[in-house]
């Protein structure tokens, strides 16, 4: 099977085999440390790097930062030097396959901003050798592995496809999921050439569940950019959907749930308070990006992000009219946030649709707080913000309760019991009723 590649692909795939090679994973975040673990736990030895002190620090002493991986399941592998963390990108030189799971959130301008990626592949460039594998798994627009990792690889003389190898595996992990993790949620991998696809493929076969090859780095980058526009174009119809039924006094909530019922063609989405997260209300702008850059306007991506993001206005409009029925203004009204996280029993904050509320309130003249069992504290609009105690006393001392995220463990008979007033984005104290 191995006569037709060369021997840099021949000495990867029998490490694969044999799980001696070494893993580098570039950043360990909320994507780089599950798949640090992951890689782990089927055989190979890896190095995270990241320049977080923090971070390299924690995982060093076998303590998770991230909520989808226990720290008692990060402590034996690191106990066990299967992981080690470094701040120092030449550790990566060792590595046999270097996987970069960086940031790539958008610029102020609302553009791609790859100053992560490029940072990295410098890093890696700067150590490349014959006999590497680099997979890219941040979210980014078509053509990036080839445009601007490649030429960083092959920089110093290197071929890739011959002595190193590229590939792009979009990551899919969805934060707090209990059911599809890292593992076992199928990965994509697109190869440069077709040797790269079959080295990433034997490299990455014993970590993950499933794999599901494609024939480009373009055709992988575009299946996440696919993926996350669906959901945004899809979101973005349900909550204009809640716009239309607002206006003509019909439940939304009960054309959805009815509608649901159609056995085929037909798949649920829910209205809620806006998009957010590192991935849905971003990743599509790198396909528009992209797109634009080639004199196409990506229609859908535009209408989509333009009335997810109008939701947090509707949302707040519906305050001011619960307000309004006790003849008060948003101005001095208290306003209780109930849920500040992008979605339920998570703690991550970025881009949530509930700092737009907070904000857009709090210039109004509301008197804010919030409750969040997963974020302590927040700022938003320049105010610092301390989670308050979700009790009777203080949904009672509120003129108007506004739920934006339906975390699990919130108590919503005692918000039910207890408020005066109630806004409820996410349609949870009937859900829950039922
Ligand atoms: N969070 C998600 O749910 C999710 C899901 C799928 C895909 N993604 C994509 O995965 C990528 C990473 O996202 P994330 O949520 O893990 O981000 P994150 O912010 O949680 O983690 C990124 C880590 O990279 C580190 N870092 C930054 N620059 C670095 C550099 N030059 N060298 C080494 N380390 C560096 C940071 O310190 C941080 O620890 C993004 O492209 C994102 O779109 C995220």
């Amino acid at each position: 099977m191995t006569e037709n590649i060369g021997s840099a692909a021949q000495a990867l795939l029998r490490k694969a085999e044999d799980r001696s090679a070494v893993f580098g994973v570039v950043g360990l975040g909320y994507v780089g440390l599950p798949l640090v673990v992951e890689i782990a736990a089927a055989g190979y030895r890896v190095v995270g790097y990241d320049v977080k002190d923090a971070v390299v620090n924690g995982v060093n002493q076998g303590r998770s930062h991230i909520q989808d991986v226990p720290t008692e399941r990060l402590a034996p592998l690191v106990r066990d030097k299967k992981v080690t963390a470094t701040q120092d990108a030449s550790a990566l030189a060792g590595a046999d396959v270097i996987s970069i799971c960086v940031p790539t959130p958008l610029s102020k301008t609302r553009d791609p901003d790859v100053s992560y990626v490029l940072a990295a592949a410098d890093a890696i460039g700067g150590v490349v050798r014959a006999g590497q594998a680099i997979v890219l798994e941040s979210t980014t627009y078509p053509g990036t592995t080839r445009e601007l990792l490649m030429p960083r690889l092959e920089r110093d003389g290197h071929k890739v496809g011959e002595d190193v190898f590229l590939a792009f595996s979009p990551e899919r992990v969805d934060p707090g999921n209990p059911t599809w993790h890292t593992q076992n949620t199928p990965k994509v991998i697109g190869g440069v050439t077709p040797v790269c696809n079959r080295v990433v493929l034997a490299l990455y076969e014993p970590v993950f569940e499933q794999l599901v090859p494609v024939s480009s780095p373009e055709a992988a980058e575009l299946v996440k950019l696919l993926e996350n526009t669906f959901r945004s174009v899809n979101i973005g119809l349900v909550n204009e959907m809640a716009i239309v039924c607002d206006k003509l006094g019909v439940d939304v909530w009960e054309v959805i749930e009815a509608a649901a019922t159609k056995p085929f063609g037909f798949m649920k989405f829910t209205p809620g308070p806006g998009l957010g997260g590192h991935c849905i209300p971003i990743d599509p702008h790198y396909l528009a990006w992209k797109m634009r850059s080639l004199n196409y306007k990506t229609r859908f991506i535009e209408v989509a992000g333009e009335v997810n993001s109008e939701m947090p206005v509707f949302w707040v409009r519906k305050v001011a009219e619960q307000l309004n029925e006790q003849a008060k203004s948003v101005r001095g009204s208290r306003v209780l946030v109930v849920g500040v996280a992008y979605k339920k029993d998570i703690d991550d904050l970025r881009e949530s649709p509930a700092l737009d509320i907070i904000r857009l309130l709090h210039q109004q003249g509301a008197d804010l707080r919030y409750h969040d069992p997963y974020i302590p504290s927040l700022d938003e609009d320049g105010r610092h913000l301390e989670s308050v105690p979700l009790t009777a006393e203080e949904l009672e001392a509120s003129d108007c309760v506004v739920i934006v995220t339906d975390h699990s463990s919130l108590d919503y008979d005692l918000i039910r019991a207890h408020a005066r007033a109630l806004v409820d984005t996410r349609n949870v104290l009937r859900r829950k009723k039922s």
